[in-house]
């Protein structure tokens, strides 16, 4: 099923969500999706050419399905949150010529009616210090040019959400936002001033003409992708699945929520912090806002998933000499509860003969190593899954101890 020419055209759709930082040498704008990600995802796919149905059920920016359907593969993809459904909808779904020229129609009416200041700019987006975010310039461009998408298409059309995909790219490359560590930040001071002002209209166009390159090749096979929680996956999907491949969140505090705050509010996936909180604290491993005085209240359940290992890592970090020991314990038991919820969940859902990767890294807590690649082949192997292997994939940076593996397994 799987072919090479698939390659150039799939690179083209994943890298929507992503751009090289030449400055940094890093991929950024949506920090879920590096590009070795995409590299381990192809490779497995490729191995995998029987495989019949493949199930992502973090799906994030969509890799794993949109190579999937790249390759030929009917694909199923959850997330639980919106926005990335919305997204990974966009990235994977296939798109008429008509559809491609209405698209690129759209963006010159869009750009005629924000030159000429002839529609009312929407409303900034609430989200906090946004001055820190955008140059006044720049915020009066983006909340004109989100008007004029609105005025010149309808909603829920190949064209609105095409020149909405190149929005989001317009709007980070236009911010102050820097992807030079873990998760964003703003540029210092230390940038030098322009000499000649920013033709961000042009920006929007090349971004326009990025998505729609990308979007005139089609994957061959369809993927659908659905607003869900792992944890509660059955009613909504049905099996079977021969091959799962997935990239779950990491037990390393790291918020979806908080990298992705700019285009949801600009897209209207999210109103107010409130809102954001609450998604983090629903989504495995989020300690964003609301979310971590959550976790200050709350306790692990009895039923919980057991294991001698994971007792003593939180005895570790709990006994930490640090104040944040205990709720970071906390942090790291829901992790792997939710994950053990999620685990349960799989074996209705799957094929005899089925495979498993879970591409996920270990991680530290003063000094107490998290061993969760360790953690997930015992609840794979508490479930009545076999072969199950930690393969490493890849050193995570200078920290020898941090590594990413594949969990490997098989369903009986
Ligand atoms: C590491 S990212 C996936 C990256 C993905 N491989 C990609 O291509 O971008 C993990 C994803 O899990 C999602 N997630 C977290 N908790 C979830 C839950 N309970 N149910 C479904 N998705 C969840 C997050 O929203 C995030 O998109």
């Amino acid at each position: 099923m799987s072919s090479v020419p698939a390659r150039e055209q799939l690179r083209q759709r994943a890298e929507y969500t992503y751009k090289f930082n030449a400055k940094t040498g890093r991929h950024g704008w949506l920090r879920l999706t590096p590009a070795y990600s995409l590299k381990i995802v192809e490779e497995l796919v490729i191995g995998h050419a029987n495989a019949q149905r493949v199930l992502d059920p973090f799906c994030g920016t969509g890799t794993t399905a949109l190579c999937a359907a790249y390759h030929g593969h009917e694909a199923v993809t959850t997330d639980i949150n919106p926005f990335l459904v919305w997204l990974a909808r966009a990235k994977i779904a296939r798109y008429s010529p008509t559809s491609i020229e209405a698209t690129r129609h759209a963006c010159r009416q869009a750009l005629d009616l924000v030159a000429d200041r002839a529609v009312k700019p929407v409303s900034a987006p609430p989200i906090f210090n946004i001055e820190r975010w955008w140059s006044a310039e720049a915020l009066e461009f983006l909340r004109l040019l989100r008007a004029a998408i609105e005025h010149v298409t309808q909603p829920v059309t190949a064209a609105r959400n095409l020149l909405l995909v190149a929005f989001c790219r317009t709007l980070i490359e236009q911010s102050n936002a820097a992807f030079n560590h873990q998760s964003m930040s703003f540029k210092g001071n230390e940038e030098p001033a322009l000499l000649f002002p920013i033709d961000r209209g042009a920006v929007f166009e090349a971004d326009v003409r990025f998505v729609l390159s990308g979007a005139s090749e089609n994957p061959v096979s369809a993927a659908s992708v659905v607003l869900a929680d792992s944890r509660a996956l059955r009613p909504g999907l049905s099996g079977p699945f021969d091959l799962v491949i997935t990239s779950p969140p990491y037990a390393n505090r790291m918020s979806y929520i908080r990298e992705l705050r700019p285009y949801m509010y600009w897209l209207g996936f999210l109103q107010n912090g409130r809102d954001a909180g609450e998604l983090d604290w629903a989504a495995i491993g989020g300690t964003w806002g609301i979310a971590t005085s959550r976790l200050t209240d709350w306790e692990r359940p009895d039923k919980h998933f057991r294991s001698a290992h994971l007792t003593d890592v939180l005895r570790g970090i709990a006994h930490a000499d640090n104040k944040n020991g205990v709720l970071l314990a906390k942090y790291v038991a829901k992790y792997f509860d939710d994950m053990w919820a999620h685990f349960c969940e799989l074996p209705e859902l799957l094929a005899s003969g089925a495979e498993l990767h879970y591409i996920v890294g270990n991680s530290t807590f003063y000094g107490t190593l998290v061993s969760t690649e360790r953690l997930y082949a015992e609840m794979l192997s508490e479930l009545g899954f076999s072969r199950i292997e930690c393969r490493p994939v890849r050193k995570r940076n200078s920290n020898k101890q941090l590594v990413e593996f594949d969990v490997v397994a098989q369903w009986k």
